[in-house]
């Protein structure tokens, strides 16, 4: 049976005695090495950490495990969300499975296809706010102010706590940290997690190192590069449309700790490395989620040498979220009779 985030690491978790010790499966995702892009762009080694495993298809499941079960603990019998989707999706299948209400507040016509999918089927009371994900994210710490229900927003420190077990399986896997952890920045609280994560490990001297964090905003959405907030934030990456990110302090941090480095990503670079990740490596991801490779990309054609370091770029959620993206950007597939000639035609076989 699968162990879970809170099993598998609950040493370094705020477990206590009265902690239910719940899961829907998430955690211990496939780390797997790339096989054609570390030779083209020249890298040591490259690896992929795929998030997308997780149960309801994003990196999400690893935080909310930890949120749930500590307001489980707390008694509340509610959570509320803000999200651009893969939040919301987390959050209500775990209220689903343990029988809670969920509340998740989504910005109009900016959550993919799947994510909202995902929250409707799973039960979850959902408002469409005429606004932004900065937007419903105020709305949300107002409500929880007034009214007895669970944040599980990564502003609730347990989300950091869970999410950090990511870092931890980088380094259970690879015997030690890489040097580079690659990572898509929207509100700064996965980046944050991660350095945790790496940085308790260090001090337990599991690992020897500590990566160098290189997150990456979509360019529409570049809080932190341009040092401002951006009251109308932009990217065909919805999940990563946030012009006020809640952790930006703390992801600031991470990558002056680690003398990494947080630069943006044009669409059209997400776009790019969201292709060859499907067209090289047989990753499907969601266009969020290649912004870790398009910075890489954006930094090797910059100069930077990687050529006998070990990388590790973050694949948060999975290509299935957002279908109506991957069929925009694609051609159409032939159609054809139903008849083999006229199939062999097609594929130039006669
Ligand atoms: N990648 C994906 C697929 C995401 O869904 C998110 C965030 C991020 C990257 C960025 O992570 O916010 O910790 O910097 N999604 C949130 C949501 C905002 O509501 O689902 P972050």
């Amino acid at each position: 049976m699968t162990k879970g985030v809170l099993a598998r690491y609950r040493d370094f978790l705020p477990v206590t005695s009265a902690t239910p010790i719940i899961t829907i499966g998430e955690g211990d995702t496939p780390f797997i090495r790339s096989s054609t892009l570390e030779k083209e762009l020249g890298c040591g080694e490259l690896y992929f950490k795929l998030e997308g495993c997780n149960p309801t298809g994003s990196f999400k499941d690893r935080g909310m495990v930890v949120a749930v079960a500590k307001a489980m603990e707390a008694g509340s019998k509610a959570i509320i969300c803000a999200s651009t989707g893969n939040t919301s999706a987390s959050a209500s299948a775990f209220a689903a499975r343990f029988g809670l209400t969920s509340v998740v507040i989504v910005p109009k016509g900016n959550v993919a296809l799947g994510k909202m999918a995902q929250a409707i089927t799973q039960g979850a009371r959902i408002i469409v706010i005429d606004g932004n994900f900065d937007q419903a994210l105020d709305i949300v710490r107002a409500l929880v102010e007034k009214h007895p229900v669970a944040m599980v927003n990564s502003i609730n420190p347990n989300r950091i706590e869970g999410q950090k077990s990511a870092a931890f399986e980088i380094v259970d896997t690879l015997g030690d940290a890489p040097d580079y952890l690659f990572i898509p920045v929207g509100n700064a609280g996965n980046i944050t997690a991660y350095w945790k994560g790496f940085r308790e490990y260090y001090q337990a001297g599991i690992s020897k190192k500590k990566p160098k964090m290189m997150g990456f905003e979509a360019e529409g959405s570049a809080a932190i590069v341009r040092g401002e907030v951006i009251k109308q934030p932009e990217t065909l990456a919805t999940a990563i449309r946030i012009g006020n990110p809640a952790s930006w302090g703390r992801a600031v941090a991470a990558r002056d700790e680690s003398c990494g480095v947080i630069g943006s990503v044009t669409d059209d670079e997400i776009i790019a490395a969201y292709k060859l990740l499907a067209a090289k490596e047989g990753v499907f991801c969601e266009p969020a989620s290649a912004a870790s490779v398009a910075g890489l990309i954006k930094m090797i054609k910059g100069g930077m040498d990687v050529s006998d370091k070990i990388i590790a770029c973050v694949i948060t959620g999975n290509g299935l979220k957002d279908p109506d993206t991957a069929l925009s950007i694609a051609v159409s597939p032939a159609e054809s009779p139903a008849d083999i000639n006229a199939v062999e035609g097609f594929l130039g076989w006669d």
